[in-house]
């Protein structure tokens, strides 16, 4: 075999391992391939379905999970939810109350404040969680399925919260509940979406499905709100690597001409 047919059957293999058999591998539960906006080197968060994924985390997860790195006055930000000040200050103000060390008590929330620390029941926070889960099922975790699928922790996470079968089972005084999507599949989150568990606004639908893509979606704007900037700059990287690759050609081209031409 020569080198380069090597190097290419190694390569297929790699991309082989890295998607087809991201499914086949045992205990890992099974992600849907959900689509989002923000797919793709020009996808984009959808601001209604960020809003509607916020609307989904105040009213169900939020009373487990807190969002402890997300300061209020994110919401506000342009490319994310993109409230106005005014409707950021109402928000915290009506669904929050952080406790304040110097007044010893608690009081509304601010803008400046960040979503409370909520580990009441022991559920992990959810400011990062898509990310942590970014690289779930491909081999040890590379990101590849990621890559070639857009296969990401959004998907994860839509996938656990339409993922339960409905089975149930009691373990050492826990409750465990089947789910798909989880690994090892079952989970000690009872299911927090049935469907029509929020009323959005103007009558947008809200089946199990468009409530844990909104809420996956949301999620993976908590953990990493800077997506689309880093897109934006990967792609004027890769334009203008482009660009120097063909000033570079014809540089080379020129520097040898005489020297290939010699007896032109
Ligand atoms: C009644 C409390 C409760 C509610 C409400 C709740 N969760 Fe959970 N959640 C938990 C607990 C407890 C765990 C830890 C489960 C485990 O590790 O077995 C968990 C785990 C998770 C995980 C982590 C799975 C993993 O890979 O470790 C995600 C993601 C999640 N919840 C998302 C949500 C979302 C989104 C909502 C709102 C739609 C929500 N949860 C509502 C209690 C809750």
């Amino acid at each position: 075999m020569t080198m380069f047919k090597k190097l290419a059957l190694s390569t297929a293999m790699a991309l082989g391992l890295a998607t087809g058999g991201a499914f086949a591998a045992g205990d890992m539960g099974h992600v849907e391939d959900y689509s989002f906006s923000f797919e793709g080197p020009f996808g984009a968060f959808d601001q209604d379905q960020l809003q509607r994924g916020l609307q989904v985390y105040t009213e169900v997860c939020s009373a487990c999970h807190g969002l402890r790195y997300v300061p209020f006055r994110t919401l506000g930000d342009e490319g994310g939810p993109h409230f106005s000040e005014d409707e950021v200050r109402a928000y915290a103000e009506q669904n929050f109350e952080i406790y304040d060390e110097e007044l010893e008590d608690f009081r509304p929330a601010i803008p400046t404040d960040h979503f409370p620390v909520n580990d009441g029941v022991g559920a992990p926070d959810l400011s990062l969680m898509a990310k942590a889960r970014a690289g779930f099922h491909g081999p040890y975790g590379t990101g590849l399925s990621q890559l070639f699928n857009g296969m990401g922790g959004a998907e994860y996470i839509a996938s656990i919260l339409t993922g339960y079968t409905g089975e149930e089972k009691v373990e050492a005084g826990t409750t465990f509940y089947e789910n798909h999507a989880f690994p090892g599949g079952w989970i000690s989150m009872a299911p927090p979406l049935m469907g029509e568990d929020v009323e959005y606004n103007g009558g947008h639908p809200n089946s199990l499905e468009n409530e844990a893509k909104d809420v996956a979606a949301f999620l993976m704007w908590t953990a990493e709100p800077k997506m689309m900037a880093r897109k934006q700059a990967g792609f004027a990287g890769v334009i203008f690597l482009a660009v120097l690759s063909v000033l570079l050609y014809l540089t080379n081209k020129r520097i040898w001409r005489p020297i290939k031409h010699k007896h032109d």
